[in-house]
């Protein structure tokens, strides 16, 4: 199996795990997919049976790693992860569910990478909890069957429009994660700041929440370097003051659009006028991946009215122009 590479993102999470909430009355927001699951988790600790798979989609960094992990705190299952690109062979797979105890949860991120290959292995484990595998060399090879104990397959995606409708079609349960609401992000913002031990005004975390762009991973990302600025000048808490003046520092304007964002805007702006502009000649031009601005730059950007898609390409709307302070040219 191909080593697992860890963002910097991820390693800085890992780093301090406490942030991460551990069960569901911790996890904020999201009430709707929380509040069914917490009924299908009851429901199969009654039934004694395993929890039915479950799909989590939605943009990055809203708590999909993190409601796969709390689902298996609340089973009192273990939990055991792979990553779908990282799956390279159908012994890869096997490996990982002969180590499957009965309820297990699995947990396969970024399963629309997985081979599709290795999907139609999964079928079979996924629907009667058996394994078919092919073994010996050419000529000499047979198909023998594995009985799995039953367990709980979790599967995240960016992109759930990218899995096969086989796969999707195996799946009991498929919750759709939602960008959160600045009193959701408030609320993230104020208990980060206690696992961290720092004090915040509530004034400080709702602008935290406002520039936060709906996702808890950036929530927490401001307030650690906030925090950072807070501690070298010598605040006791963090104030909106110290909280305007980091996120100054940082690039970060009043909506949460940094940088990255703007270079992204300008670019379709000043080498499209504004689009309408392929994907593929945006890509060339900034030379990012496609994937990467479909799953990282533009969900928020399209989100909130600055981009839209039409039929013929991006095309950067008014609203941005306004933001950005950019006249028009027609
Ligand atoms: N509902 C929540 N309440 C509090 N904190 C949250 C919540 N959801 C996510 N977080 C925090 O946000 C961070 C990112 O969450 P997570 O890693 O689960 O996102 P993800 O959806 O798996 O992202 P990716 O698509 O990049 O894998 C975590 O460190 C976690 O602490
Ligand atoms: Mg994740």
């Amino acid at each position: 199996m191909k080593n697992e590479v860890l963002t910097n993102l991820e390693l800085e999470e890992d780093k301090d795990l406490n942030i991460r909430p551990k069960s569901l009355d911790e996890y904020i927001g999201q009430s709707e997919v929380k509040d069914n699951i917490s009924v299908f988790i009851k429901s199969a600790k009654i039934r004694n049976e395993a929890l039915d798979h479950i799909l989590l989609y939605g943009p990055p960094g809203l708590g999909k790693t993190t409601l796969a992990n709390i689902i298996a705190n609340e089973l009192g299952a273990n939990f055991k992860t792979a990553s779908g690109p990282s799956i390279e062979k159908s012994g890869d797979l096997a490996a990982i569910l002969s180590t499957l105890e009965p309820n297990d949860v699995l947990f396969i991120d970024e399963i629309h990478r997985m081979p599709r290959y290795i999907e139609e292995i999964l079928y079979p484990a996924m629907e009667d909890f058996c394994l078919d595998i092919i073994v010996g060399s050419e000529g000499a090879s047979r198909s023998i069957k594995i009985n799995l104990p039953p367990f709980t397959l979790i599967g995240a995606t960016t992109r759930a429009g990218d899995l096969s409708s086989p796969l999707r079609d195996r799946f009991g349960i498929i919750s759709k994660l939602k960008y959160y609401t600045e009193d959701e992000l408030f609320l993230i913002a104020k208990r980060t700041s206690k696992v961290l031990n720092v004090s915040i005004s509530d004034e400080a975390a709702l602008e935290v929440a406002k520039r936060s762009r709906g996702t808890p991973r950036i929530c927490n990302r401001l307030l650690k370097r906030i925090r950072d600025f807070a501690l070298v000048y010598g605040k006791e808490e963090i104030d909106l003051d110290i909280t305007n003046e980091a996120l100054k520092r940082l690039k970060v304007d009043k909506i949460g659009l940094d940088d990255t964002d703007y270079n992204f805007l300008m670019s379709i702006i000043d080498k499209f006028n504004g689009g309408p502009v392929g994907i593929d000649a945006i890509a060339n031009s900034i030379g990012e991946e496609i994937s990467t601005i479909e799953d990282v730059y533009e969900p928020y950007l399209l989100q909130n009215g600055f981009l839209i898609r039409t039929s013929r390409g991006r095309v950067v709307t008014d609203k941005a122009y306004l933001h950005l302070g950019i006249e028009k040219d027609n």
